[in-house]
């Protein structure tokens, strides 16, 4: 099997439990909302990408890209129906969402090929460093995990997995690491700007306010890690293939094979 197999994955995530939860998680709930407008977008300019790739094994792993980042949309779409319930005034959300999907139209349509991929390495670089400071912090080993957590463990599993094909990709057809490194904090800021918008909703929305998600030296703590590792992708002998991805990495991999309904290459 390739080393980034296609898994369809089940999750038994609870409505109530999302509702539950939503002071606990909203941040978790702001990126969800964005990835069933995200991935489709990294795909359809993965799709144009493979056909100017002469790497045949390049060409494979985009693939396998592809095929990973839609099952991760159509779990992510699933939660998003339960997100969108927790409250009435959650209905904004549908405004922000019609926002991020008119933004990567307008991208496809009017940018360069160059600056999708750009945009997408962006954006890949910014998650495999947040998988690995979970990865670090043992975030994806906690006992008896939530079908929220196990959801968002398998993919930043998968994410860490693929973390070297938009950047190879981007280096074949172009290695240009100015216009990478530009557009990449452009995409950081545009991505996460939309995480930001939809977080703050879901928890201005809250019909119990009350609680803490995580104390402030915590919070701290993670972001520092997580731009740390941000920060060190800027620069110029960055490349994915040379970050140090903790042995249980591949103990995740294993379980989130066993466990899926169905595993397949592209
Ligand atoms: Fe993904
Ligand atoms: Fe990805």
């Amino acid at each position: 099997m390739h080393s980034m197999p296609i898994r369809t994955m089940q999750f038994g995530i609870d409505a109530d439990e999302v509702k539950k939860d939503h002071l606990r998680n909203y941040v978790e709930y702001g990126i969800s909302m964005t990835f069933p407008h995200l991935e489709p977008y990294l795909i359809r300019a993965m799709r144009v990408a493979i056909k100017d790739i002469s790497d045949e094994k390049l060409a494979q792993d985009a693939k396998q890209f592809c095929g990973q980042e839609a099952q991760h949309y159509k779990q992510h779409a699933k939660l998003n129906d339960m997100i969108r319930e927790i409250s009435p005034k959650n209905s904004g959300l549908q405004e922000i969402e019609e926002q991020m999907a008119a933004d990567y139209k307008r991208f496809l349509a009017t940018k360069p090929l160059k600056f999708n991929l750009a945009y997408a390495e962006g954006f890949e670089a910014a998650t495999s460093a947040m998988a690995l400071t979970y990865l670090h912090n043992g975030v994806f080993d906690i006992e008896n995990p939530t079908e929220f957590q196990r959801l968002f463990a398998w993919h930043l599993t998968e994410e860490l997995e693929h973390r070297t094909v938009t950047f190879d990709v981007y280096d074949h057809l172009y290695g240009d690491y100015f216009y990478r490194l530009f557009v990449g904090i452009y995409a950081q800021w545009h991505f996460f700007r939309y995480v930001d918008r939809f977080a703050k909703l879901i928890k201005d929305n809250d019909p119990q306010p009350q609680g803490q998600r995580v104390t402030f030296v915590q919070e701290l703590m993670i972001k520092c890690a997580w731009y740390g590792r941000v920060l060190r992708t800027y620069l110029p002998w960055y490349n994915p293939k040379n970050l140090k991805i903790p042995k249980s990495h591949n103990r995740h991999s294993r379980e989130f094979s066993e466990q899926a309904l169905d595993e397949r290459e592209a």
